[in-house]
């Protein structure tokens, strides 16, 4: 199979045989192409993935030592995303699908983050998910592979988006999480009392969009050598919150595993404290391994692959959908 990525800034293309298996892997980022804006900017975005999807294709496709003709089945992310970004990976695949008279797989990108800590193992055991990369952050309860059951999300900002736009505010560059990382290495996480907004809420759902405020507040009264214990103080009230909120999703659903994902999930204080804060109540947590944290077209393979032992490929008339939908969480 060879499944495609192009929902946000990285163009990515991976083949895999089996579920277990992966012959080839490639990413090209722009981060450096948004890096200038302090985000990502759909339209360039996409004018990349035009650029870029051939010779990802090519180098995924040279690692496997096949050629197009070998691939069986043809995938790619199809939402959630930037619109004009999806199109990009969707519409080629669907190219080859219907030039090589091939199926096509439409996968979620959530679905690629979710099972990418479980990559090659046959089976998805039931855990909770914790998704935190920069467009999303979700609580989802799965009971195996396509059983979802969303349990709550973000209402405003995303983790790492938070980490972006702190990292904005601080002239600290993109993508913002590994500056604030390692600004916040030699600072201290109490100096700043920063809101830990939603925590004690009584539900799943995350807001992040007040604790970037209030660390945009605190800027008149802080200088260049207050940074460091800013970053460690911010990214500590997120760390708490996603702790927390992992933890208690885990103990309500009575599950014993949680599983991270995405970009922020590459962030060690959060690992630190979410092993020693599941160790204390009994529960295991497993991590995607670093490649597949932040966006690659390895996670999408894998999914594709687990899909289409259990269900049908799907239609060449299958549209994008930028925004989360409720399909995803409709099986459970
Ligand atoms: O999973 P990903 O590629 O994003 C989406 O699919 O949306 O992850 C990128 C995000 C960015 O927001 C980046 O700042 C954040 O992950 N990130 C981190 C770290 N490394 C990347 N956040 C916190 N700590 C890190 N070490
Ligand atoms: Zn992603």
């Amino acid at each position: 199979m060879l499944a495609l990525e192009t929902s946000c800034d990285e163009t990515a293309a991976a083949v895999i045989e089996g579920v277990a298996c992966l012959r080839g892997s490639a990413v090209a980022t722009q981060a450096a192409v948004h890096a200038v804006y302090g985000g990502v900017v759909p339209e360039l975005a996409s004018r990349q993935h035009l650029t870029n999807l051939r010779g990802v294709v090519n180098e995924a496709l040279g690692q496997a030592g096949v050629g197009l003709s070998d691939i069986d089945v043809f995938g790619a992310t199809t939402g959630p995303g930037l619109a004009s970004a999806l199109l990009v990976g969707s519409s080629a695949a669907k190219g080859f699908a219907l030039a090589l008279d091939k199926p096509f797989l439409a996968l979620n990108h959530i679905e690629g983050h979710l099972l990418s800590p479980f990559f090659g193992a046959d089976d998805i055991p039931e855990c909770v998910g914790l998704v935190v990369s920069g467009g999303h952050t979700l609580l989802v309860d799965v009971a195996g592979a396509g059983r979802y059951r969303l349990l709550g999300r973000t209402l405003d900002d995303a983790a790492g988006e938070a980490f972006d736009k702190v990292a904005k505010l601080l002239g600290l560059g993109y993508p913002g999480g590994p500056r604030i990382e390692e600004e916040a290495r030699s600072g201290d996480p109490a100096r700043f009392d920063l809101p830990r907004s939603m925590k004690c809420s009584g539900d799943h759902d995350f807001s992040f969009s007040g604790l970037k405020t209030a660390v945009r507040y605190l800027l008149p009264e802080t200088g260049s050598a207050d940074r460091p214990d800013l970053c460690a103080s911010f990214q500590e009230a997120v760390v708490d919150v996603l702790v927390h909120k992992a933890v208690r999703a885990a103990r309500l659903a009575r599950r014993r595993l949680i599983a991270v994902s995405g970009g922020v999930g590459l962030n060690l204080r959060l690992r630190e404290r979410l092993q020693r804060a599941a160790a204390e109540e009994d529960l295991e947590v497993c991590f995607a391994a670093s490649a597949l944290c932040t966006d690659n077209a390895a996670m999408m393979a894998y999914v594709a692959a687990q899909q289409w032992r259990s269900g049908p490929s799907s239609g060449l008339d299958q549209d994008i959908f930028p925004a989360l939908g409720a399909d995803l969480f409709r099986a459970n």
